[in-house]
């Protein structure tokens, strides 16, 4: 098959950064790639399989005869500049919020729902970061036992705010060891040496839309418009990978071995659960790898058809630019690049 035209959107930000990784370490069949941010980056040099390519400050005219876009430069620039993309021929691949939830827009994780892909009209989603490590872990579980509840709190690294976050985590850290106070400036308080349970402005509910993306989504991806889901998000002073620990009610009894048995067949998935030995996914050891791990499985006592466990996947690879590229892989591998 010929060599694809790619463009990145956010080139120079944390997870097109990534883009330009996965899409290398794939070997992903790219001939022209396009790097695009805003006008602050243009004529930066980045390098992209050994070559360096220029970055350009995104138009709508940056799209003519390009075949994938892949987005992450967030949701106003995606809804600012995805429809022209589209419409000029590009599919485009978008990580932000701006279409997720459309009727229109396929919301796919390739590991759970790859066939929604099929019918899509340009615009392609990608969905959460956490949302994605979520239903990778129980999309297998659903399939054998009908989920009915999850209640989930998260435990989000700061890349998932983008790469001024991470800086700014290294300076507050940096600035309380000196005695000095902390000032915040990308979020609301000091991350340094705390939590906040607050990921994206609070709705009218007194969820945040964090939480609230979560919910929708995972019904979304799931295909299950009934199933009840409740999310408490938080973000960590982690710099990579988000953590999970997830309550899920089933139809019928399960066993956390018959849940282990169906997790270790599973696509994408990396059991690490042995309580003897302390074993257990952790953010530190879980950055830079592929998988979805899940460890902690245990029965609920409070519930008879009721597990809990503990998932973390690297939030920047298999929550954004991983599962980004592994849609494009789909398309390229189905021959679904051709809009319905
Ligand atoms: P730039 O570096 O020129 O600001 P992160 O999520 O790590 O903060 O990265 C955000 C990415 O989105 C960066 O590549 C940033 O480019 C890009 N970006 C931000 N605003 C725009 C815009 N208006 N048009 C195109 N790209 C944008």
């Amino acid at each position: 098959m010929r060599p694809l035209s790619v463009a990145i959107v956010g080139a120079t930000g944390m997870v097109g950064q990534e883009f330009i990784r996965v899409l290398e370490q794939r070997h992903f069949p790219m001939g022209k790639v396009q790097l695009f941010a805003s006008d602050r980056s243009s004529g930066k040099k980045l390098f992209v399989n050994h070559t360096e390519v220029e970055v350009q400050e995104t138009t709508s005219r940056s799209f003519d005869h390009v075949d994938i876009a892949l987005f992450s430069a967030g949701a106003e620039t995606s809804r600012h500049f995805a429809p022209a993309a589209a419409k000029a021929g590009a599919v485009v691949i978008d990580n932000s919020a701006a279409f997720r939830m459309e009727p229109w827009v396929p919301l796919v994780v390739p590991e759970v729902n790859p066939q929604d892909l099929k019918d899509h009209k340009g615009i392609i989603a990608n969905p959460n970061c956490s949302t994605i490590q979520m239903v990778v872990a129980l999309h297998p579980l659903h399939r054998t036992n009908p989920i009915r509840r999850i209640v989930v709190a998260t435990y989000q690294s700061v890349s998932g705010t983008g790469s001024a976050a991470m800086e700014e985590l290294t300076i507050q850290t940096k600035q309380i060891l000196d005695g000095r106070n902390a000032s915040p400036h990308v979020y609301p308080h000091q991350i340094a040496f705390n939590v906040l349970p607050e990921i994206d402005v609070f709705l009218y509910n007194g969820y945040t839309k964090e939480e609230w993306k979560m919910m929708e989504e995972t019904r979304k991806i799931l295909h299950a418009a009934e199933l009840g889901v409740s999310a408490t998000c938080v973000r960590v002073p982690v710099y990579i990978s988000h953590s999970e620990a997830v309550t899920v009610e089933f139809t019928n009894p399960i066993t956390p071995e018959d849940a282990k048995e169906v997790l270790s067949k599973a696509p994408g998935i990396r059991l690490l659960d042995d309580p003897d030995i302390s074993l257990y996914p952790m953010p530190w050891s879980v950055a830079g790898t592929d998988d979805v791990c899940v460890g902690r499985i245990r029965r609920d006592v409070s519930h008879p058809n009721a597990l809990v466990m503990w998932i973390v996947a690297d939030n920047v690879r298999k929550g954004a630019a991983l599962n980004a590229v592994q849609i494009a892989e789909v398309l390229l591998q189905k021959d679904w690049l051709k809009r319905s």
